[in-house]
């Protein structure tokens, strides 16, 4: 949720450190703050985005070769400089930053208010560092030592980095349910939430398991568990290239990654498919595909985006492979006493790794006996981890908070663990396999095609930018693309939206259609179409303004509707990934328009790693 970057070395701390946030800012935007140390352990910070904490230091003197960073995104306390990270000791000569939520923070400040300590902010954090401060004053132990104890008594998630004015070149970390990673170059060191902020200076990283606590300390890094159990740092080298996290020319982070999207379905499948050959392959799922037939149930597990993801996969893996298929919100999965049978497969879907409510879920499932199959974008993340297999969706970092190309890349996946089951299980006819391979390798071309449509689309959003309301609707595999497409537009415009099956329009939505009210259909030349045109005759009866996705060609709609997309045609099992296109950059043109702030909208973050 909040962003985390430390750095110690010999280097000048502040240029490292502000950038990391700024790479960071994903993660959460409403306040940011630094702590340094030279001599004194000075801590600066201020609400609003990092630009504003950088403009506030433009003119101060801010050398040194240790500090630690944070942007913020408040689950405590109102987003103001107070409650902004990092937070000091009473005697100011600790200073700290954290990622998570303390659960049992009231019970730990009423102890600490009771022996004297004073608070000035509404923050876990603040109570989490004094509780450390007490710890550590009290017992003639080291730091890392008072961190080890107070680790074992706080409830709650936590990724923290800890500064001390009396140690300066001491940083200690930790974590338990948030990430951290480790960079680690030639006498230096890193801490961040993710590796953007570290790869510009080394590609050498550890990252950090839960229970975990780091110390570097006279340029040395040692590791024991919060058991006091040493720990050899497993030191991985990273393949991640520093242009893959820049902007590239474009004016959003969200409109690159729109535009990525033939090159990142490209890299989903590369080497796992191979249409002359009849190749197909996903590694992750080796182990495990001779056991297909024994598969009675799949449930899909995601929040967000990732959980649409799962919704498109339920239609084909239930046409292709003929299991029934059940996709859950992890949030509410978790909350539940969850029938969980042997032959039953759980597949976890996220693209940052790291949603607390998806990592829950995943660990009940795990409970239960479940195998648990993960699809996650980002390398090494706690998803990857915590599932007994997986596949990487290859989509590159995704920075824009509304999720673009990892939606693409995830049906992807679950599109060729469809076709992989359903070949194994004798589902589909190997002629059909075979077509739905070459079809496969026809996407990112097609998605290439659906991209030239960005004037046009730019030039419908004049017309819908003052909109309050919007009707998304599809059907059939088009259905959980319309959910999409109204998310999209909710988190990045502000404008409501609601995304609907067609058919359900009449029982509802219908009562909302007026000359005010823009209907987004998906109508796409598939098994639906005709039924989908008569939704769209029935929202013109009303006088609704009809902006339809049609598959290239077709003049039928394009005389009922206000305004056409086209599209070009696919299997109808894989038009999501073409129709969502349209509707991506639709979203995306609106938001420039009313001025929203696309890539990082309000209230929002990149990765939820609190419930
Ligand atoms: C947040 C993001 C969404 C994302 C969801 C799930 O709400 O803003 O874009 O779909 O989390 O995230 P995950 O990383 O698990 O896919």
């Amino acid at each position: 949720m909040c962003g985390i970057v430390a750095y110690v070395g010999k280097r000048q701390a502040y240029p490292i450190i502000i950038k990391g946030l700024e790479r960071l800012e994903y993660r959460g935007y409403d306040s940011a703050g630094i702590a340094l140390l030279n001599g004194e352990l000075s801590v600066y910070k201020k609400k609003g985005k990092v630009s504003e904490l950088k403009a506030h230091l433009a003119e101060m003197n801010l050398d040194s070769t240790i500090g630690i960073g944070h942007t913020r995104w408040a689950t405590h306390g109102e987003p103001n400089d107070l409650n902004a990270h990092p937070h000091y000791s009473s005697n100011q000569k600790l200073a700290m930053i954290h990622n998570g939520i303390i659960e049992n923070y009231d019970v730990l400040k009423q102890e600490l208010v009771s022996r004297g300590y004073a608070f000035e902010s509404d923050t876990d954090t603040e109570v989490f560092i004094k509780f450390i401060e007490d710890i550590f004053t009290n017992n003639n132990c080291t730091l890392e030592e008072a961190v080890r104890l107070a680790l074992n008594k706080v409830v709650g998630a936590y990724g923290i980095v800890i500064i001390n004015k009396d140690e300066p070149d001491q940083l200690i970390a930790a974590r338990k349910g948030s990430p951290l990673v480790v960079g680690v170059g030639d006498g230096e060191f890193f801490f961040a939430s993710d590796a953007t902020p570290i790869i510009e200076y080394t590609n050498d990283v550890v990252y950090l398991n839960d229970y975990e606590i780091a110390s570097v300390r006279n340029g040395e890094l040692s590791i024991r568990t919060i058991d006091d159990i040493p720990m050899t740092p497993y030191i991985q080298r990273l393949e991640l290239e520093l242009e893959s996290i820049e902007k590239g020319g474009y004016e959003h982070f969200m409109l690159k990654e729109i535009f990525e999207q033939p090159r990142s379905i490209a890299d989903c499948m590369r080497g796992r498919l191979a249409s002359e050959r009849g190749h197909l392959v996903l590694g992750g799922l080796r182990d495990y595909i001779g056991k297909a037939n024994n598969i009675d149930r799949i449930i899909i597990l995601g929040c967000g985006t990732s959980w649409h993801a799962g919704l498109v996969a339920e239609y084909i893996l239930e046409e292709f492979c003929r299991i029934p298929v059940e996709v859950e919100y992890a949030s509410e999965f978790r909350y539940r006493n969850p029938i969980i049978r042997e032959g039953d497969l759980v597949i976890a879907i996220s693209q940052s790794g790291e949603t607390a409510d998806t990592l829950a879920a995943i660990e009940l499932a795990k409970s239960k006996g479940a195998i648990i199959f993960g699809i996650c974008n980002v390398v090494g993340s706690s998803i990857a981890r915590a599932t007994h297999a997986g596949a990487y969706t290859h989509a590159g970092p995704e920075i824009g908070v509304a999720s673009t190309k990892a939606f693409t890349a995830q049906i992807t996946v679950l599109t060729l663990m469809a076709i992989l089951i359903a070949r194994q299980k004798g589902t589909i006819t190997e002629a059909l396999f075979r077509h739905l391979l070459v079809e496969m390798e026809a996407i990112p071309g097609k998605v290439e095609q659906a991209l030239q449509a960005n004037a046009q689309i730019q030039y419908i959003a004049e017309t819908l930018k003052d909109s309050r309301n919007a009707l998304y609707l599809g059907r059939g595999y088009n259905f959980p693309v319309a959910l999409e497409g109204a998310l999209k537009l909710k988190e990045i415009s502000y404008i409501h939206a609601e995304g609907y099956p067609a058919a359900e329009m009449k029982h509802g939505p219908i009562a909302l259609i007026d000359e005010e009210m823009p209907v987004i259909v998906i109508a796409t030349k598939d098994s639906s179409y005709e039924k989908i045109v008569s939704n769209i005759q029935e929202v013109k009866a009303r006088k609704g303004r009809v902006i339809a996705i049609v598959t290239e060609g077709d003049d039928h709609v394009a005389k009922m509707a206000d305004y056409t997309i086209e599209v070009p045609s696919a299997h109808e099992a894989l038009m999501p990934i073409i129709s969502v296109i349209p509707l991506q950059l639709l979203s995306y043109h609106i938001a420039v328009l009313r001025g929203c702030n696309v890539d990082q909208p309000r209230n929002l973050a990149k990765s939820v790693t609190v419930e």
